[in-house]
């Protein structure tokens, strides 16, 4: 007999079941307002240090984030979650790109430095190779001797390529140290009409170098989500049960390790999430649940929790496994505990529109996570491949056979198959191909807005607490949608069949 079903219960009063509603099932009730959508604030906290410019994350699967996808993500004032299909050294390589992507300073190891006993004819050869245009020149100790640039002022130095590179570099070389900031380093390199400047320690050794189209790129992304040294933020996915993945992740400056099982309500889970919580230094976020109680459960030491149990596009768990939880409850009943102990919740699956985005805040979530919204962007891993005359991205569930395959099916909580006779959870598909990301989360971030406009609230914590739901029939439903039309323009933001 099974511990946990009383004997005296009659099975027939399991059939006395609660209602559990989902996206479609409801809409904003709307209110008096004087919030216009362009003015509501998107700000909101995803983890318990980690605060972003638009509720907004992408999903840690192999088919959506990877690197460039988590510094678009992070540029555009949201958060990429590295997926965990890949071996801890790639997972290494991939956090380092995310946060060197836009750092003010480069650091010593990544500058390219030119020696003094080079030719100039070798130092030009290697700052074309390595795509710069210009070096510190350093010797063996690091101590900055000069700074050659690219060859266009060379005819006036009258210097040949055979010459020491020491004839050719400034050798008044403009330095900075290290608590330099962007403003700064702008005005330093405007003043003295120079492209890049050697960062130096008290000893006039080189640590690094700003360049001016550095700090223009960053100028260029005012949202930007960045860590208190001013690098991308980013999270990353890792297994419960590997702690060493965990601790390199943390080491290599993930900024949240996001403990990705479908089912975290399982004592292994917990242990593991709690182990790894109490060891990095780094936010842990835990998830999938979708109960009040698994939340419970969670909130004394997880930074986040994620939500979302067999919501997503891709995903089978519901009717392989018979198991799920409609996601509008499951953030409710996750939020009603977590808002109670301060920690974010984040609605993970199943968002198709930006009206579902922010009908989950409303539900109780502090962000959101998308997979098949931004699998077909440039950015997502993957190649364009045109069908029919359409063209499309691969999309694939981690619980997919060829996720599992060139994986770990550990975030399903099972062994490795001997015979590869997986039991799979998701689906492998394709989605059409979208452009870029930009527009993407442009999209999904001012139809967001609107739902705050329409509530009348102007930052997410109001939302949160001045939005209400209407109940919708199926009528209901399809009066939401576009009806008795033939739609001849496709909208950037609507497709009926929501694609
Ligand atoms: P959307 O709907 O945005 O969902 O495409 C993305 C989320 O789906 C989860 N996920 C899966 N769930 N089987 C599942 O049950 C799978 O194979 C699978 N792959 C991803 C995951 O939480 C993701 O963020």
């Amino acid at each position: 007999m099974a511990n946990d079903v009383p004997e005296h219960e009659p099975y027939s009063s399991k059939l006395e079941v609660p209602e559990a509603l989902t996206f479609d099932d409801v809409l904003l009730r709307p209110k008096e307002s004087r919030v216009e959508p362009d003015d509501a604030d998107l700000t909101t906290q995803v983890s318990t240090n980690v605060e972003v410019s638009v509720p907004i994350l992408s999903a840690a699967m192999d088919t959506v984030t990877e690197s460039d996808m988590a510094v678009a993500m992070a540029r555009h004032g949201g958060l990429g979650v590295l997926h965990r299909n890949m071996t801890i050294d790639e997972m290494v390589e991939e956090i380092g790109r995310v946060k060197s992507a836009d750092e003010l300073i480069i650091p010593f190891d990544s500058v390219v430095t030119a020696d003094p006993e080079m030719s100039v004819r070798e130092v030009d050869d290697q700052m074309a190779r390595e795509g710069v245009g210009g070096a510190p020149v350093v010797n063996t100790n690091g101590e900055v001797l000069g700074i050659i640039s690219s060859t266009d002022i060379r005819p006036h130095l009258e210097v040949n390529e055979d010459d020491p590179v020491t004839e050719a570099m400034t050798d008044e070389v403009i330095t900075a140290s290290e608590d330099i900031d962007p403003r700064a380093a702008f005005d330093l390199m405007y003043e003295h009409k120079i492209e890049r400047v050697p960062v130096v320690d008290d000893e006039n050794l080189l640590v690094g170098l700003v360049t001016m189209q550095g700090i223009l790129q960053r100028r260029e992304y005012e949202e930007a989500v960045r860590d208190e040294d001013g690098r991308l933020r980013c999270g990353v996915a890792v297994s419960p049960f590997e702690a060493d993945r965990a601790e390199a992740a943390d080491e290599a400056g993930a900024d949240i390790l996001f403990i990705d099982t479908a089912h975290a309500h399982n004592k292994n889970v917990i242990e593991g999430a709690r182990e790894i919580a109490s060891t990095v230094q780094a936010d842990v976020v835990v998830g999938n649940v979708g109960t009040r109680e698994a939340a419970a459960e969670l909130v004394d030491f997880a930074d986040g929790i994620k939500v979302g149990i067999g919501p997503g596009s891709i995903c089978t768990t519901r009717v392989v496994s018979g198991a799920g939880m409609p996601q509008i409850t499951a953030v409710a009943q996750v939020a009603d505990v977590a808002n109670e102990h301060d920690v974010p919740v984040i609605a993970d699956g199943g968002i198709r529109y930006s009206g579902d985005a922010i009908k989950a805040i409303a539900a109780g979530a502090d962000a959101v996570m998308l997979g098949s919204y931004f699998a077909g962007t440039d950015e997502a891993p993957g190649r364009v491949v045109t069908m029919n005359g359409k063209k499309y991205k691969q999309y694939r569930g981690m619980g997919s056979v060829g996720a599992m395959k060139s994986g770990d099916s550990d975030r399903y909580l099972k062994e490795e198959p001997e015979d590869d006779e997986y039991v799979p959870e998701g689906v492998e598909a394709a989605t059409p191909y979208k452009g870029s990301l930009q527009s993407e989360l442009h999209q999904l971030a001012g139809g967001m807005q609107s739902g705050m406009g329409y509530v009348g609230a102007g930052t997410i914590s109001a939302f949160k607490e001045r939005s209400e739901f209407v109940r919708v029939s199926s009528a209901g439903q399809a009066e939401s949608h576009a009806h008795d039309v033939v739609i001849t323009d496709e909208a950037p933001n609507y497709s009926p069949d929501s694609d």
